[in-house]
């Protein structure tokens, strides 16, 4: 059992969080979710917050975290009333980092994959990846339109994310399934659940659609037993 954060995105695949969180709590996991604002237009925030009341293993954990979802508002507590930061507060995004055993993104969209490699921290999930401890694992989901995912950017952005999770130099012009399987064979503590070929929300057919999420949880159970066994 490990703390799973699963940090959610703005694709449409997002609708699919519900799922996920059930399906890495099924696998025996404390679950909790970091959504950026696009991604709550996805799915039903306030259902996974009422879940929140139910305070099973919450006891013992600092009162910043006693939840299961957060959003960027809950990084800057009391500020719409006019509040200020004290001395000795508690820095969410911080405390969500040393919680978490695994950083799990999915769906992890175009615009968030671009900001961890380049390391842009403008909202709390961001903050979590640029504060995240190198040695502990990560999953990373994508999701996009087919023409954004064949965008060269995103081979350049996953490339880069590779190198520095130790994956070393991973050749520019691999197909991108050679380059997924280079990067989950050689990164210690990176994966990468590739999309599928499907027809999109859009309506475009084509690549793009985040993986099962039998197949992401599987990776992140395989990743998990992996570390462990080092
Ligand atoms: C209906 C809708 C669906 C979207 N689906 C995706 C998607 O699947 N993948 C993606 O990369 N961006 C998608 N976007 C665009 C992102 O939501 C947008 O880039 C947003 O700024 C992402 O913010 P975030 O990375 O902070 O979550 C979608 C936008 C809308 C309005």
């Amino acid at each position: 059992m490990a703390n799973v954060l699963l940090g959610v995105t703005g694709s449409v695949a997002a609708m699919r969080t519900p799922v996920l969180f059930e399906a890495l709590q099924n696998a025996g996991h404390s679950v909790k979710v970091v959504a950026t604002s696009a991604a709550t237009y996805f799915f039903d925030a306030a259902a996974l917050r009422r879940q929140s009341l139910m305070p099973v293993g919450f006891s013992d954990q600092p009162e910043c975290l006693r939840s299961l979802l957060f959003v960027d508002d809950d990084e800057w507590p009391g500020r719409a009333d006019g509040e200020h930061y004290r001395r000795g507060d508690p820095v969410l995004h911080i405390e969500l980092r040393k919680w978490a055993d695994l950083l799990l993104i999915a769906p992890l969209d175009a615009n968030t994959l671009a900001k961890l490699a380049v390391g842009l921290c403008d909202n709390c999930l961001t903050c979590i990846w640029r504060a995240w401890d190198s040695s502990r694992p990560v999953v990373l989901a994508p999701a996009m339109n087919t023409l954004m995912w064949q965008n060269p950017l995103t081979k350049r952005h996953l490339r880069s994310l590779a190198a520095d999770a130790g994956a070393g130099h991973i050749p520019g012009h691999l197909a991108d399934e050679a380059l997924i399987q280079q990067i989950n064979e050689r990164s210690p503590t990176l994966r990468i659940v590739g999309p599928m070929i499907k027809t999109l929300a859009c309506g475009d057919t084509g690549i793009g659609a985040m993986a099962e999420v039998t197949d992401i949880v599987a990776a992140v159970q395989t990743l998990l037993a992996l570390l462990k066994a080092a």
